[in-house]
C-alpha cells in the first residue's frame, strides 16, 4: 500500500470532472486500499480520488470513532435528497479550514462496492454530509464553493500563504 500526496486548494486539478470507473478490477482495489491508507494517515473521515490526482469517480469514507468501518463507493450517485442540515465541514485539501455548510439531511446513494457489486445506501447525519462532500469532489466542487466569495477569497489567500511558507 502507499500513501498518496493530497492536492491542496486552489490547485486547478481539484476542479476536473472525474471519469466513471469502467471496470472494478485489482488496479481499482489497490487504489481503494491506498486511498484508505492516505485518509487514515492524514487523518480524515473521507477522501475522493481527484484529491490524490486521480480523476476517477471513487470515494472512501470512515466516520466511525474506532476507524474500523471503511466504506468505498465506486461511481456513487446521489439519487434522493431530503431535508436540510447545517454543520461545520473541513477537507483534507483545505488544511486547517472549517466552515458551516448546509446540505441535505437524508440521502439515498447508488454505487458499486470494491467487488463491482451494486450497493445502495441510505444515510443521514454525518454520513450523509460526508457522502455529499466527497461526491462533490468528483464534479470538481469544493465545500468553499458554498460560502460567500469574500470568505472563499480569504481562505484561498490564507492557504496560498501557508503553502509559500512551507516551500
Ligand atoms: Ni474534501
Amino acid at each position: 500500500m502507499a500513501i498518496h500526496h493530497i492536492l491542496h486548494y486552489p490547485d486547478p486539478r481539484l476542479r476536473f470532472k472525474a471519469a466513471p470507473v469502467t471496470r472494478v478490477d485489482d488496479e481499482i482495489r489497490m487504489l481503494i486500499d491506498d486511498m484508505f491508507e492516505t485518509m487514515y494517515a492524514a487523518p480524515g473521515i473521507g477522501l475522493a480520488a481527484p484529491q490524490v490526482n486521480i480523476s476517477k469517480r471513487l470515494i472512501v469514507l470512515d466516520i466511525s470513532e474506532k476507524r474500523n468501518e471503511p466504506l468505498a463507493l465506486v461511481n456513487p450517485q446521489i439519487v434522493v435528497l431530503g431535508g436540510a442540515q447545517k454543520s461545520d465541514e473541513g477537507c483534507l485539501s483545505l488544511p486547517g479550514i472549517s466552515e458551516g455548510v448546509e446540505r441535505a439531511a437524508r440521502i439515498k446513494v447508488s454505487a458499486l462496492d470494491r467487488h463491482g457489486e451494486p450497493l445502495d445506501i441510505e444515510a443521514e447525519g454525518l454520513l450523509a454530509v460526508c457522502i455529499q462532500h466527497e461526491t462533490d469532489h468528483l464534479d470538481g466542487i469544493l465545500f468553499v464553493d458554498y460560502l460567500t466569495e469574500m470568505k472563499r477569497n480569504r481562505i484561498r489567500k490564507r492557504l496560498e500563504k501557508a503553502h509559500r511558507q512551507a516551500m
